[in-house]
């Protein structure tokens, strides 16, 4: 679900700002509620233990200027550090519970994340950025971790703190408070204006950060190719121009905010001057009812109301960026798995069955039409070959029948079952798949071939990795991991990890996309005969360039540009002598000539 571009200045709250927030209370505060309740009674304290400090103070002064006794002011100074230890008690407390409190938030809320990420279907990660996702599971919940925890129980012990002191403050003396805060529309006027820019710049900011960790996710990714290609200093510009990109908007933000303290502490100047020049009137004119020790007190009192002022202010700019944090979490919740369980969908499938492509119409993108009408029938228990020319949809067929994408027109059956009324357990479960490009995880091999069925037992993994070729390997490197993305592993040694899980999977249906393409001739042969074992009687759909791989298939499709040209068995094609037929012609002859090059096939 894509939701329109935040505007650039708009209300403290907008609509969906509040949607936002309502989601985050119902969904991770509301049952932490009374935590919540406990922190704000300890927070309340705090505001108190200034109040009576005030009222305390004021009397001890009178103490002191009224020539009490010892006794009175040793009383003052007992009770004044008894008050303080009861605010040092929940100082600590209160982000004792708060951080605990915010941090279980965070941890369901990145649980939750990850979890609906993976239900995402498969196009959502072929548009985003991973660097996108990364940020908005690891970095924008923990800033926003420090909203809801620690940084809201903050602000809110300093609203708390403004509002008991100032109504203390305009008990004692309303006329003075006034003139005080005549200041306040001016300080309201300065936040709006900051935070609206701040608003427009964090969510640059955030971009910029988003497409920056990508960068690098990209060239540290593909650093083989760009050592191969000596692009290290095309890569460590465009890099730079990212670093220099975030520096330039950090400063923005920043420059933006710092606005906010300069303004604040003027006009906080401008309100000691009243203060002073005000109450000093009171005390010398015999009209009011104001003495030393009152005008001090209030001061006192509008010291303590400052600070935590201040620090709303600044809270309440940051606000901001916080709520554009919350938008961009909220954001990867919205988005929509396509590719999911039907209510009443089945878990039976006959799997021996034939496999049907029925007037199936598919495209990636709408200015890039794939298949617009394309009917195949895979016979069940037969072993059928695709064959065409790259790009020309046989990977996207094999991915079609998993549901990795879905059909846009006509409909794709099994047995009869349409694979969209199955569980999508029921149907994937049916496969076993070696891919085209094959992902191997930072971890043993033996980890590696058991990824697909995590129950198997030691038994079954080394069956299958015998009939792969690759328990040698196994024996060899243990426990070592094979490096990210398998960097520490050939070609064919990926291949043949793939091959392994098929054989360990042991579903009814193989799908194998050139799955011996990167494999030496004899290797290929040893597997070809226990793959043999492994498809007999199963169906087998496999696609393949190197056509000599492909002869005993029962049935070859010939793909051109997502269209079915031919179908037919080896020979019947090379009778038709077409579009097969003359690519079978043209591999031959580049074998024989290969052959005359190398006579002894030592390549
Ligand atoms: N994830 C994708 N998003 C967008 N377009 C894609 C995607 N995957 C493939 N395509 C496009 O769809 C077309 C068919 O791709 P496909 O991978 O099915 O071809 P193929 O026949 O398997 O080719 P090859 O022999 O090179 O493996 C190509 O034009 C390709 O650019
Ligand atoms: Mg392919």
């Amino acid at each position: 679900m894509t939701r329109p571009d935040r505007p650039g200045k708009s209300p403290l709250f907008s609509p969906r700002d509040r949607d936002n927030l309502r989601w985050l209370w119902h969904r991770y505060m509301k049952k932490r509620a009374p935590w919540l309740g406990l922190v704000l009674i300890m927070i309340i304290i705090q505001g108190v233990v200034y109040q009576q400090f005030l009222s305390i103070t004021e009397n001890g002064l009178r103490v002191i200027f009224e020539n009490g006794t010892m006794r009175e002011l040793a009383l003052v100074c007992v009770a004044v550090f008894f008050l303080f230890g009861i605010r040092a008690l929940m100082a600590y407390l209160v982000p004792r519970i708060s951080v605990w409190v915010s941090n279980g938030a965070i941890y369901e809320m990145r649980r939750d994340l990850i979890s609906h990420m993976m239900e995402l279907d498969l196009a959502y990660f072929e548009r985003t950025k991973s660097g996108e996702i990364i940020q908005r599971i690891v970095t924008q919940t923990q800033g926003l971790g420090h909203f809801i925890g620690l940084g809201t129980a903050n602000a809110v012990r300093d609203a708390v703190t403004v509002v008991i002191v100032s109504g203390y403050l305009i008990w004692k003396n309303p006329v003075l408070f006034t003139a005080a805060v005549l200041v306040l529309p001016f300080i309201i006027w300065v936040m709006n204006f900051v935070s609206g820019r701040v608003k427009m710049v964090q969510a640059q900011a955030e971009q910029a950060l988003g497409d920056y960790m990508n960068g690098i996710d990209e060239t540290v990714g593909g650093m083989r190719t760009v050592k191969i290609s000596s692009q290290e200093a095309v890569e460590t510009a465009r890099l730079e121009k990212g670093t220099a990109a975030i520096r330039d908007l950090t400063l923005r933000v920043q420059r933006t905010q710092a606005l906010v303290m300069p303004s604040i502490d003027l006009s906080s100047a401008f309100v000691y001057v009243l203060v002073i020049g005000g109450g000093g009137f009171m005390v010398l004119h015999p009209d009011f009812d104001m003495d030393g020790a009152g005008i001090i007190t209030f001061l006192l009192g509008m010291v303590l109301v400052f600070d935590p002022a201040r620090l709303l202010a600044q809270f309440l700019g940051s606000l901001q960026s916080h709520i554009v944090l919350l938008d961009r979490v909220r954001g990867l919740y919205l988005e929509q798995p396509t590719i999911f369980d039907k209510p009443n969908a089945t878990t039976s499938v006959d799997t021996r069955g034939d496999i049907v492509l029925d007037h199936v119409r598919f495209c990636y993108s709408d200015d890039q039409p794939l298949f617009d009408d394309l009917s195949i029938t895979f016979n069940g228990g037969n072993i059928s070959a695709i064959v065409g020319a790259t790009g020309s949809g046989k990977s996207t067929i094999l991915s079609l029948l998993s549901r990795l994408y879905d059909v846009q027109g006509g409909q794709i059956t099994i047995g009869g079952t349409r694979i969209d009324k199955l569980t999508l357990a029921a149907l994937r479960g049916a496969f076993s798949v070696v891919a085209q490009d094959i992902v191997i995880f930072n971890n043993s091999i033996w980890e590696n071939i058991r990824y697909v069925n995590p129950d198997a037992s030691d038994a079954d993994i080394w069956r299958a990795a015998e009939s792969a070729e690759i328990s040698d390997l196994i024996r060899r490197r243990g426990d070592a991991p094979v490096g990210p993305k398998g960097a520490h592993l050939s070609g064919g040694q990926k291949q043949r990890i793939a091959i392994a899980r098929a054989f360990l999977a042991d579903a009814p249906i193989l799908l194998l996309d050139e799955a011996t393409s990167a494999l030496d001739q004899a290797t290929e042969a040893r597997i070809k005969s226990a793959l043999a074992r492994l498809t007999a009687g199963r169906t087998t759909i496999m696609v393949a360039h190197r056509l000599s791989s492909i002869v005993d298939a029962d049935c070859i499709y010939v793909l051109d540009a997502g269209r079915l040209v031919e179908q037919g068995t080896h020979s019947d094609l090379l009778a038709q002598g077409g579009y097969y037929s003359s690519l079978y012609e043209t591999q031959e002859n580049v074998s024989a000539h290969l052959a005359q090059l190398d006579p002894d096939g030592t390549t």
